[in-house]
């Protein structure tokens, strides 16, 4: 790992998971299938899988025994995905693992021989734009589809409003597109750069939105969710701090007693081979 590598928490992906999960365009899936080798085991590469949820979540709608090859740098996570994947497909068939402690902006086209599917879920936007092409050049050389879920897009809706929502947003986009150790981070527009790149490579990209939906029902998710998306703003651009620490306090007390709703918007995206 980098010095300069964010460690993605184990605890924040357990508490989104439930979100992502409803979030995700389940007809995309159905346009999948058909690609799984009949009566064979698919073999499907989770890309920056974290504690698992993609195939927490896809698993068990696919029919046909699957193997799953999980990858991700941190160690921790990869533990976690492999002790909680489900064992058996929607008919029942076995679901094995294996995991990979790997940097996956280094992966070539071998690493992914024979896949039947790659996926990814929450990772696009911390691409550069050259780790982007590659990953999209490296998904197309294995001629099978790619399914990129939960890709934030720089947009979300408070209810009720308020008048530094729209700063707080613009600060927060610009620290996703933020230079570090030398990468610029693509952030929300990792995801139209993947569609261009898939397109250009000659794949059929499918696109649906996946937006998450925060009520009262999910107070928790809600209050992380806005310290962090105010903490990343104030780190971007501290003159925000001294307005954005009330703003943050009421806005956080009215996550937590249920009365602020929330569409963070994001994109999914299917492409697929011609
Ligand atoms: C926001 S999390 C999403 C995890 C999981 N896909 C999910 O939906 O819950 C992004 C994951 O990508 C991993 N990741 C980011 N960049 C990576 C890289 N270059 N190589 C390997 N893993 C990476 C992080 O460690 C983290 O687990």
């Amino acid at each position: 790992m980098t010095a300069e590598t964010v460690r993605v928490s184990p605890a924040w992906l357990r508490l989104r998971e439930p979100a992502d999960a409803a979030a995700r365009a389940s007809d995309l899936v159905e346009q999948i299938q058909p690609y799984l080798p009949a009566g064979d085991r698919a073999l499907i590469h989770d890309l920056g899988c974290g504690t698992g949820s993609m195939g927490r979540w896809l698993a068990p709608r696919l029919t046909g025994p699957q193997h799953w090859m999980m990858y991700d740098r941190d160690a921790d996570l990869l533990t976690g995905a492999a002790a909680e994947m489900p064992g058996a497909a929607a008919d029942g068939a076995a679901v094995t693992i294996e995991t990979r402690q790997r940097d996956i902006t280094r992966l070539d086209p071998g690493d992914l021989a024979g896949a039947s599917l790659i996926t990814a879920s929450a990772l696009l936007d911390m691409f550069t734009a050259g780790e982007l092409e590659r990953f999209a050049a490296t998904c197309a050389r294995t001629g099978c589809p790619v399914l990129v879920t939960i890709s934030v897009i720089g947009r979300v809706e408070l209810t009720p409003a308020d008048p530094l929502d729209a700063r707080v947003a613009g600060a927060f986009n610009a620290h996703q597109r933020r230079s570090t150790g030398g990468r610029r981070l693509l952030g929300p527009d990792a995801v139209g750069a993947a569609v261009d790149a898939f397109t250009r490579l000659g794949l059929d990209v499918l696109v649906r939105p996946s937006p998450w939906r925060l009520g009262a029902a999910q107070a928790d998710l809600t209050a992380e969710w806005f310290s962090g998306w105010v903490g990343a703003a104030c780190e971007q651009q501290p003159e925000l701090t001294v307005a954005a620490t009330s703003y943050a306090r009421h806005r956080v007390a009215e996550a937590t007693a249920g009365r602020l709703s929330v569409r963070v918007h994001h994109l999914d995206l299917l492409a697929r081979p011609r």
